[in-house]
């Protein structure tokens, strides 16, 4: 994986194609040199900003993989199409992150299982007052969840469940015996949630620096309420083809949105990009 040479990071390691075409402004940035990065480095790469933030008033980072031709899974899983520097970066997205925010899809098909504690980020985190894993809240309004798994009665920090007005009493009360914490962020009789409840509802518990791993139902939505500050976007050297939906899908925004391009890393053949919203 290769260095931003210490500066704003625009770098293409073993991509010599790559280099040769630099994005718009940056200074050609082929020197960095090719190794390894460490858990550190990364995290130092991929810090949050300090805040005072958006107009959230929260952070909201993105990470999702898609293939060359734009899937975001493949046969319904996304490793498939990661990496193993995919998945350090992933883990290095969640060591930073205050929480982790999921669609109900994506627990229910990739089998999540609470954040772990890590010592690599622990001096980070504790500096920074986080607690020493992230909470993973999932918003789902149907509350189709498996209260048993290890997600909901193991994790070192509760996990959070956002669901709307409508959801079921009796699944409620399931999820707060296994010893989730339930929040309410949705007023109307669909059960849905409004994207930009999720964030407030997260502020109020004290997470501002927040991180979605999808799915692309979710992204949408975070879209589309204009809350989504930052993508982290691999881009895997593999063609999937199929039906697979593209990492963001839900109904066309009005205007597309605009992102400046922060960084990226690449590690064999993989694109490590990070985006960065404009607002307008
Ligand atoms: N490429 C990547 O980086 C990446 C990342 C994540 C996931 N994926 C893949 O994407 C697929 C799953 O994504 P998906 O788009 O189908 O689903 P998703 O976004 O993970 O989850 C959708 C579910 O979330 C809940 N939900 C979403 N919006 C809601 C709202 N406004 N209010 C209440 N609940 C809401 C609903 O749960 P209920 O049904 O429980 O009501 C809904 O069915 C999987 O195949 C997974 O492997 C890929």
């Amino acid at each position: 994986m290769q260095a931003p040479a210490g500066a704003p990071a625009r770098t293409f390691a073993n991509a010599p194609e790559a280099s040769a075409v630099p994005a718009a402004g940056a200074a050609t940035a082929a020197s960095a040199e090719d190794r390894e990065w460490g858990l550190d480095e990364l995290a130092d790469a991929y810090a949050y900003p300090d805040p005072p933030y958006g107009p959230s008033g929260a952070y909201l980072r993105a990470n999702m993989v898609s293939s060359l031709d734009g899937a975001a899974h493949h046969d319904g899983r996304s490793k498939p199409l990661s990496s193993d520097a995919d998945m350090r970066i992933f883990g290095v997205l969640r060591g930073l992150a205050d929480a982790v925010v999921v669609g109900a899809e994506t627990v229910r098909r990739e089998g999540y299982r609470p954040a772990r504690a890590r010592a690599a980020f622990a001096e980070r985190r504790a500096a920074l007052g986080q607690s020493p894993a992230p909470a993973i809240a999932v918003v789902s309004a149907s509350l189709d969840l498996d209260f048993s798994l290890p997600l909901f009665t193991e994790p070192l920090v509760p996990t959070i469940v956002i669901t709307g007005a409508a959801a079921s009493g009796e699944r409620i009360e399931r999820a707060r015996a296994a010893g989730a914490e339930v929040v309410l962020a949705g007023t109307g009789p669909s059960g849905r949630v409004d994207a930009a409840a999720v964030v407030t509802a997260l502020k109020e518990l004290g997470h501002t620096r927040l991180l979605t791993e999808g799915g692309p139902t979710l992204l949408a939505q975070f879209a589309a309420a204009g809350v989504l500050d930052e993508l982290c976007l691999a881009v895997a050297p593999l063609i999937a083809a199929g039906d697979a939906k593209r990492i963001v899908d839900g109904p066309l925004l009005r205007e597309p949105e605009q992102f400046a391009l922060a960084s990226v890393l690449e590690e064999a053949g993989f694109l490590f990009t990070r985006y960065r919203r404009i607002y307008p």
